[in-house]
C-alpha cells in the first residue's frame, strides 16, 4: 500500500515510520523545507526514544521518502494521513484549523484514483465533514473519502504505542474505506489489537473525551494531594489505595506540578468550546482545565514558600524541562510556569534538562543552562526537581547536597523519599506527603 503521510511532526514522522515497518510505502511530506532536509540527510528533528533507529532502517530499505512535495506524495497513494498541528487558537480556545484546512486544499488538487483521507490530527467534531466539502468543492469529479482515525501514541513511548495500541480507532461509514484501513492496519490485528469502528464524529470525539478523561485524574489527585498535605496524609498511599480497585485503576494517579504538554492543555480547551458551542458545557472539564491552569504557576509559590517566603536575589536550580520525560517538547511545560513566577518574585534560574534545553531556550529567557545536575545545583539556594528523567532518580545525595548554597529541594514529582532526604540533612518538600 502506498502511504502519504501529511506533516512529520511527532505524530506524522512516528506513524510514517512505524507504517513503512508494517511494509508499506510511505511518503513523509512536511511543508518546512529544513525539516525535510534534515530527514533527508539522516537527521532526526525530534527526540523520541527508538525513533532514529527506525527511520534510518526503513529509509535504507526503500519503504520511507521524505518531500515537500505533497502532490508528488498524494497523486501515488491510496491513503493520504492528515498528521499536521492544530493547537489553541490565539484568543479563545478553539482548535486551530488553519493547518488541516490547507492539507486538505493540497490534497484535493492532487488526489487521482480512489484515495482514502485520514484525519489523525486531532479534530473537533465534525471536521472531518468540513475537510469532505472542502475537497468535494475543489474536484467535484474526485473519487474520495473521509475517514477519522485519531493517535492515542504517548511521547516518551511512541513506537511501542503506536505499534501495540490499546485500541485502533476507525471513525466511517464507507465500507470500501473502512476496507483501505483494515488493510493499513492488517500488521496489527495480528498483534490483536482491537478495532473499533464507528461513525467519523464518534470518532473525532472520542479522541477528545479520551484526553479529557486523563486530564481529570491527574487533575483529581492533584487536589487530594493538597488535602494530604492539610491534614497531614500521603498521596501516594490514597493513590495506591484506589488504584488498585479495577473500576480506577493505578494509571494517571501520580500528583505533580498539573498536566501540561502538546495535547492535555489545547484538547481540553477545545473540547470544553465545542461543548459551549452546542450548548452541552462539561462543567467537569471547565473546572479541570482551570484547575489546572492555577496549579502550574502555584508550584512557584511552593518553591518561594520553602525558600522562607522570598527569593528575591536568590538562585534557584530546576532539573526538567520538558512536559516530561523521554521527550524533547517543551510544548505548554510546567516548567515554564514555574520558572516564571520565580523569576517575577526576583529568582535567578538555572537549568538542566537532558533533551529539552534547545526547544526552552526560544520560550524562556534569562535562563542559564547548565551542564548537568550537579552543575545546575552548584551555589543555588534551592533545587526544583520538575520532570523525572531517570537520570534524576538516583542522584548522589551527598554530592548535590555539598553543591548547593542552601540544602533545599523541592520535589514536583515525588521522586525521593523523605525520610532519605531528612537523613542526608535537607530541607525536603514534595506534593501531597508529610515531610
Ligand atoms: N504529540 C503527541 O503526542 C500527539 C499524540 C496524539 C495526537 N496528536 C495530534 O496530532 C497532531 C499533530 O501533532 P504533532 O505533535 O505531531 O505536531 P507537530 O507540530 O510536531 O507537527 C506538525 C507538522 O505538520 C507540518 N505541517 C503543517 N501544515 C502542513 C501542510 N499543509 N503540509 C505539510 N506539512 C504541514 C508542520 O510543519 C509540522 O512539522 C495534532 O493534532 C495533535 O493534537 C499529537
Amino acid at each position: 500500500m502506498h502511504v502519504a503521510m501529511i506533516g512529520a511532526g511527532y505524530v506524522g514522522l512516528v506513524s510514517g515510520a512505524c507504517f513503512a515497518d508494517f511494509g508499506h510505502e510511505v511518503c513523509c511530506v512536511d511543508k518546512d523545507p529544513a525539516k525535510i532536509e534534515a530527514l533527508n540527510r539522516g537527521e532526526i528533528p525530534i527526540f523520541e526514544p527508538g525513533l532514529a533507529e527506525l527511520v534510518a532502517k526503513n529509509v535504507r530499505e526503500g519503504r520511507l521518502t521524505f518531500t515537500t512535495d505533497l502532490g508528488q506524495a498524494v497523486r501515488s497513494a491510496e491513503s493520504v494521513f492528515i498528521a499536521v498541528g492544530t493547537p489553541s487558537r490565539r484568543g479563545d480556545g478553539h482548535a486551530d484549523l488553519s493547518y488541516v484546512y490547507q492539507a486538505a486544499r493540497d490534497i484535493a488538487a492532487a488526489i487521482d484514483g480512489y484515495t482514502v483521507i485520514v484525519t489523525k490530527s486531532t479534530v473537533p467534531v465534525g471536521t472531518g465533514d468540513e475537510v469532505e466539502r472542502i475537497i468535494r468543492e475543489a474536484r467535484p469529479d474526485a473519487d474520495f473519502a473521509v475517514v477519522s482515525n485519531p493517535e492515542f501514541l504517548r511521547e516518551g513511548a511512541a513506537i511501542a504505542d503506536f505499534k501495540r495500541p490499546d485500541r485502533i480507532v476507525i471513525g466511517t461509514d464507507d465500507e470500501r474505506a473502512l476496507s483501505v484501513m483494515n488493510d493499513v492496519y492488517r500488521p496489527l490485528y495480528l498483534n490483536q489489537s482491537p478495532v473499533l469502528a464507528m461513525s467519523r464524529r464518534t470518532a473525532e470525539l472520542t479522541k477528545y473525551a479520551a484526553n479529557a478523561f486523563l486530564a481529570t485524574k491527574i487533575t483529581f489527585i492533584n487536589e487530594i494531594a493538597d488535602l494530604c498535605e492539610h491534614v497531614g496524609a500521603n498521596v501516594q498511599d490514597v493513590a495506591r489505595g484506589i488504584g488498585l480497585d479495577n473500576r480506577i485503576g493505578s494509571k494517571f494517579l501520580h500528583a505533580g506540578p498539573g498536566y501540561g504538554g502538546s495535547c492535555f492543555p489545547k484538547d481540553t480547551l477545545a473540547l470544553i468550546k465545542t461543548a459551549q458551542d452546542h450548548e452541552a458545557p462539561i462543567r467537569l472539564v471547565e473546572t479541570v482545565a482551570a484547575v489546572n491552569s492555577q496549579r502550574k504557576r502555584a508550584m512557584g509559590r511552593k518553591v518561594i514558600a520553602a525558600c522562607g517566603g522570598s527569593v528575591r536575589g536568590k538562585t534557584i536550580a530546576v532539573l526538567g524541562l520538558t512536559f516530561k520525560p523521554n521527550t524533547d517538547d517543551m510544548r505548554d511545560a510546567p516548567s515554564i510556569d514555574v520558572i516564571t513566577a520565580l523569576q517575577d518574585a526576583g529568582a535567578r534560574v538555572k537549568a538542566y534538562d537532558p533533551e529539552g534545553m534547545e526547544a526552552a531556550r526560544s520560550m524562556l529567557t534569562d535562563v542559564h543552562y547548565t551542564k548537568d545536575a550537579y552543575d545546575c545545583a552548584r551555589g543555588a539556594d534551592a533545587l526544583v526537581l520538575v520532570t523525572e528523567w531517570d537520570t534524576f532518580r538516583a542522584l548522589d545525595l551527598r554530592r548535590l547536597k555539598a553543591a548547593l548554597a542552601e540544602p533545599v529541594v523541592v520535589d514536583l514529582r515525588n521522586v525521593y523519599r523523605p525520610d532519605e532526604m531528612r537523613r542526608h540533612g535537607f530541607t525536603y518538600v514534595s506534593i501531597g506527603r508529610p515531610s
